[in-house]
């Protein structure tokens, strides 16, 4: 006798999917298998069960210098997860230049606290000074903060690439993954002075001040860098094919070099920054959405397997608000406008919509990229899957209802949705998280405060390969 059953569904893991019910004891999964019984029955009949969504890129209530947040707060933030299907997010602790990461990362934890998805953190590492490199990173390591990530361009954030470095060999000694944002941070600035200089300066010139050379460049100089150390990394937010086959041939070669794309670069295109008036800010993201017909290259390289992940990256900023995308005014120049979309209510629908039910992907493909993959690649070990043992973290999905994405819909508290008006086939009707229903029907009824902390070991997958260019180890030296 289980606690829960989930009776009648079709479960579907990243491999596979069969007529089963799934059984719960507590706060896990306990049983897959038929004719079940339980305390409480929920029926799934004509439903997918699929593992909650795992979404491992998403800004939340992420800090700014002066110490102020956006508008969207990890409680929102979890609504707009739990309507859209996901149940375990990975959100991010900034290090601002000069200072230590500890203070700023005791703010996080006690922000994503009082939130209701579960949760863990890549660390941003901004400056890496003798201490970060060989006491805090190691110490955050410690403490389950198993991913890094290194931004290569944005004025306040990058890394030059000997700090990199620096980076990637803490990572290798201690045991961590390294994210990576990559675009051509010179080549943004020149670019953008040139466009600005010649009277250049709406929402649509973003995108032509950082083209697909400048991604695909930083790509390939990431990639040799992590090479160079043996350090295995995951490129971020991949705009297009060009970057991916970049990624395609270190993968071919044997490096441990994995890749996340997001739905903003399989829906929207470089047009929607042209939009009348200021509209264009809407769909304002790095790298740029590219030009249409780049979505349909970037789903080969999904089906061929380049593409590893699929996050949201999941920006806070709002249309209107005090650090919105019109804070500095509706005529701001691209280069005043805040970079970034919000996505994490959307994403799982997005994903069906155009990959599933258009036959672009199967099933099982959705929940590997959207669930197993971002679980396994950043050891969340109990996540992404629907088998004994995970954390019962499920929802059941109607595959043929259609919808009309708008803002409402979203749960967030953000003032638009780059997707307002658009027609999705497939949504969740019922998330669990860890054995109780968080959302029904749209519905939140989770508790602020109920989400936990997901600390992550070592795990294999990370390991180097052990492959160094000759018999000598640099990171064991700086
Ligand atoms: O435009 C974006 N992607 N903003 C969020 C920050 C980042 O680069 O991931
Ligand atoms: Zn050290
Ligand atoms: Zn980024
Ligand atoms: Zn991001």
């Amino acid at each position: 006798m289980y606690d829960t059953v989930i009776k009648g569904g079709t479960v579907v893991t990243a491999a596979e999917q069969f007529a089963a019910d799934v059984g719960i004891v507590g706060e896990t999964i306990a049983a897959v298998g038929h004719d079940l019984r339980g305390d409480r029955v929920i029926d799934a009949t004509g439903l997918l069960v699929l593992p909650g969504g795992v979404d491992t890129h998403c800004h939340i209530e992420q800090l700014r210098a002066d110490g102020t947040t956006d508008e969207e707060s990890f409680i929102s933030a979890s609504a707009s997860a739990f309507a859209g299907g996901t149940t375990t997010a990975i959100t991010f602790s900034t290090q601002f230049k000069g200072r230590a990461i500890g203070p700023s990362l005791a703010e996080y934890q006690a922000r994503a606290a009082r939130g209701m998805i579960d949760y863990g953190f890549h660390q941003i590492i901004t400056d890496p000074t003798d201490a970060v490199i060989h006491e805090e990173i190691p110490a955050l390591i410690a403490a389950g903060i198993r991913s890094l990530k290194v931004f290569l361009t944005y004025d306040p954030l990058h890394v030059d690439d000997r700090g990199f470095l620096r980076i990637l060999a803490a990572a290798r000694r201690h045991g961590a993954l390294v994210t990576v944002h990559c675009e051509n941070y010179d080549a943004i600035g020149w670019m953008t002075e040139a466009l600005l200089a010649a009277g250049l300066t709406g929402p649509k010139y973003h995108a032509w001040s950082r083209p697909v050379a400048v991604e695909r460049e930083a790509t390939m100089r990431a990639i040799a860098l992590a090479e160079l150390v043996d350090q295995p990394i995951q490129i971020f937010h991949v705009s297009c094919s060009e970057v991916a086959e970049e990624i395609a041939r270190a993968q071919a070669r044997g490096l441990k070099v994995w890749a996340e794309t997001c739905p903003q670069y399989l829906t929207l295109t470089a047009a929607d920054m042209d939009r009348p008036g200021f509209e264009g800010a809407k769909f304002m993201c790095s790298p740029a959405p590219r030009e249409a017909g780049a979505a349909a290259d970037l789903w080969a390289q999904i089906r061929r397997g380049t593409i590893d992940v699929i996050s949201s990256d999941h920006s806070g900023y709002r249309f209107d608000g005090t650090a919105g995308k019109r804070s500095a005014g509706a005529d701001a120049s691209f280069r005043d406008i805040p970079n970034g979309v919000p996505g994490l209510g959307a994403r799982m629908m997005l994903l069906f919509s155009e990959g599933v039910a258009t036959g672009r992907i199967s099933a099982s493909d959705f929940v590997r990229l959207t669930a197993f993959n971002p679980a396994h690649l950043f050891g969340l070990t109990r996540k992404g899957r629907i088998s004994p043992g995970a954390d019962a973290d499920i929802v059941l999905w109607d595959a043929k209802a259609q919808i009309t994405l708008t803002n409402a819909t979203m749960q967030h508290a953000i003032d638009y949705t780059p997707y307002e008006g658009k027609i999705v086939t497939g949504l969740p009707i019922t998330t669990l998280r860890r054995g109780i229903i968080v959302m029904h029907n749209n519905t939140i009824t989770a508790e602020p405060g109920s989400g936990r902390f997901i600390p992550r070991a070592a795990y294999d997958l990370i390991k180097p390969t052990g492959h160094l260019a000759n018999n000598f180890n640099p990171s064991a030296y700086a």
